[in-house]
């Protein structure tokens, strides 16, 4: 008797690390043996290479790389003595490393809301969020712009507010390495940039890695001595309180590796993004970049009518297609968090997005014929 065997579809994995370990194998495995071969292992020549490759690649005058994006973070910070009694104004809706280096340093962090469209922080809300802070009774030094999803916030309106006020910018640009906003590229919207190369970031390494952007020599150079336990003439006679925030040479290896084919992985990622607004746009609400700014799509972020998601992500999981949510929570209902000042009227476009976003499986190595099945069972899953 003849039986109808039924093939399960191939899982799609959401980011495919493995292609581009592919592409890059030879490459990288010599660039690795390099520096198991000269030993050095820490602050190796690799480290500044890897910063004079990321100075030139997005025009910022220093760069420091780190061990983490949240060290690239919390650096700045540090460096600006921002502490008890002052706030830090961060956007509702981003991952916790925000609002965590800024209560890590024993300042306040003071959350406010973001733009619907953009999913970044408002930079009304962020004028409404300093009055917050200073009516809590909070010294307003600081706010962190994220980009969220590989886009860049509205820097324009928020340096504006920021002088205004007299804060000090630090870009979360975890996210978005590698975007850009009115033909300038992330690392030089803020006065300090962070970034991140967690390996499933748009440029990530193969483990923990991050760096830090600006134009002022001053700064770069207290973050630098901040990095290495605040080192003053050598680090066993030290001038501050720092940290070890140093990023390996193995890493910096890879970094100096994986940025030469970065600008090929981001047009790739443009492409893709495109294609799947083109299929989706008139079943979900696809991601919005403002003219003048580009997108690096750390991911790609839809949103669906409310209480759509789970049956979207469960069909979709049955085809063997994964999906994420960023960030199913806003950082202010964490319970980590929840003990912080919010913005006057709460954060309601981030608690909504919250229940409404759903990211797609995303990176530069994703073909058409799967990218296509992708879009179809998003189509047939919300009734077209
Ligand atoms: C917005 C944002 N900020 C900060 C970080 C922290 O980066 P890292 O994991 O390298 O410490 C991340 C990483 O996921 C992030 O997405």
């Amino acid at each position: 008797m003849n039986k109808s065997v039924r093939l399960d579809p191939a899982p799609i994995p959401f980011i495919d690390l493995a292609a581009q370990r592919r592409r890059l194998g030879q490459a990288v495995d010599d660039a690795i043996a390099r520096v198991l071969g000269h030993c050095q292992f820490i602050l190796g020549p690799e480290v500044r290479a890897a910063e004079a490759d990321l100075a030139a690649f997005c025009g910022a005058r220093h760069v420091i790389t780190c061990a983490s994006g949240t060290d690239a973070l919390i650096l700045p910070l540090m460096a600006k003595d921002i502490g008890p009694g002052d706030a830090v104004i961060c956007p509702a809706f981003t991952f916790t490393a925000t609002a965590e280096v800024v209560a890590l340093v024993g300042a306040t962090p003071v959350f406010a809301d973001i733009e619907e469209a953009t999913f970044n922080l408002d930079p009304d809300s962020l004028a409404r969020a300093v009055a917050a802070a200073r009516k809590a009774g909070l010294k307003p030094k600081a706010v962190i712009p994220v980009d969220l999803f590989g886009l860049p916030a509205d820097f324009d309106r928020i340096n504006a507010v920021a002088r205004t006020e007299g804060l000090f910018v630090v870009d979360d640009a975890a996210q978005a390495f590698g975007a850009s906003y009115k033909n300038r590229r992330v690392g030089t919207l803020a006065t300090v940039t962070a970034t991140s190369f967690f390996p499933a970031k748009p440029l990530g390494v193969y483990g923990d890695g991050g760096a830090i952007f600006t134009d002022d020599g001053e700064l770069a150079q207290v973050m630098r001595s901040l990095r290495m336990h605040g080192e003053g003439v050598s680090q066993y006679d030290c001038v501050r309180i720092g940290m070890n925030g140093r990023f390996d040479t193995i890493q910096a290896a890879v970094l100096i590796e994986k940025l030469k084919i970065f600008p090929e992985e981001i047009a790739a990622r443009e492409r893709i993004a495109r294609r799947y607004s083109a299929g989706l746009s008139d079943v979900v609400t696809v991601p919005c970049v403002a003219p003048g700014s580009t997108s690096v799509w750390a991911q790609y972020t839809v949103r669906l009518a409310p209480g759509r998601r789970d049956a979207l992500a469960a069909a979709l999981r049955a085809q063997g297609i994964p999906t994420a949510v960023y960030y199913a929570k806003p950082v202010h209902h964490q319970d980590a968090y929840r003990k912080f000042p919010v913005v006057e009227g709460g954060a309601p476009v981030a608690e909504r997005l919250a229940g409404e976003v759903i990211s797609l499986p995303m990176h530069a190595y994703l073909d058409e014929p799967t990218q296509d099945r992708i879009i179809a069972a998003v189509r047939r899953a919300l009734g077209k």
